[in-house]
């Protein structure tokens, strides 16, 4: 069974007091909720991570990005080994705005996910198209290769721990959501790619979340979908009730 996950990127949003109301509240809904067996993240800003880990009942906690370096001169840059220090579990790796905004390149990001993996962080890694990769037809190509250039150096004992998520970026904060039928396509691909590599046991037995516009009305129906185990989810994350409506959507 593959485990389902639901994951709130909180990007740079919330001051100190916003950041641990919206916290509270998120776990405490999540107490009085009997939700299936489904992996909750929340991933704020490094600097709460602290605080939310100590309150947490049953809410994992990760980081949005990480250093390729493990300590050093490089001002301004966050290890993985401080992040787990920290008490999280999960980091995002590749977030398209990342890669667009901050030149982040494949190469860079396969150091990345070894550094989450060396310091027991679980990398979430992100892939996905530009609106103007997928109308020239290329989008399986820059997946494909976006999953190849960031993971196929793991071996299988690594690539075990690691999750994908599929956010096309077209559709993130743009309410622009994929289609069930776009979303489980590319799902189906991301697990037959994988499965190439590493095999059939490890293509199924591996989380491939879905992000991007991804919300409370339209949850239910793209988790529904045979290759999506859950989401991985900015706006909506924002909101403690449709988060926590996200997270029952299974
Ligand atoms: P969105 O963002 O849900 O606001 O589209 C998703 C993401 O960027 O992870």
């Amino acid at each position: 069974m593959r485990k389902k996950i639901v994951a709130g990127n909180w990007k740079m949003n919330k001051d100190c007091d916003e950041a641990l109301l919206l916290f509270k509240e998120i776990n405490s809904l999540l107490q009085n909720t009997t939700a299936k067996q489904v992996e909750v993240i929340v991933l704020p800003s490094f600097i709460f991570i602290r605080d939310f880990v100590s309150l947490s009942f049953k809410i994992a906690v990760g980081a949005q990005n990480c250093s390729t370096e493990d300590a050093g001169a490089y001002t301004g840059e966050v290890s993985a080994a401080m992040i787990r220090s920290a008490g999280a579990s999960y980091v995002i790796v590749g977030h398209s705005e990342r890669r667009s905004y901050f030149s982040e390149t494949n190469s860079m990001l396969s150091k990345k996910i070894n550094a989450a993996l060396k310091n027991n962080l679980i990398p979430i890694y992100c892939v996905g198209e530009t609106l103007n990769q997928r109308n020239s037809g290329n989008h399986f190509k820059i997946i494909e290769q976006q999953i190849t250039e960031g993971l196929f150096h793991l071996n299988n004992e690594q690539f075990k721990k690691t999750v994908i998520a599929y956010e096309p970026v077209w559709a993130i904060g743009t309410g622009n959501t994929a289609t069930t039928s776009q979303a489980q396509e590319m799902h189906a691909f991301i697990r037959k790619v994988v499965a190439q590599k590493y095999g059939n046991d490890m293509a199924n037995s591996c989380s491939v979340l879905y992000g991007g516009s991804c919300n409370a009305q339209n949850a239910k129906e793209l988790f529904a979908c045979p290759d999506i185990d859950g989401g991985l989810i900015g706006g909506a994350s924002l909101k403690a009730k449709d988060f926590v409506q996200i997270v029952q959507s299974f």
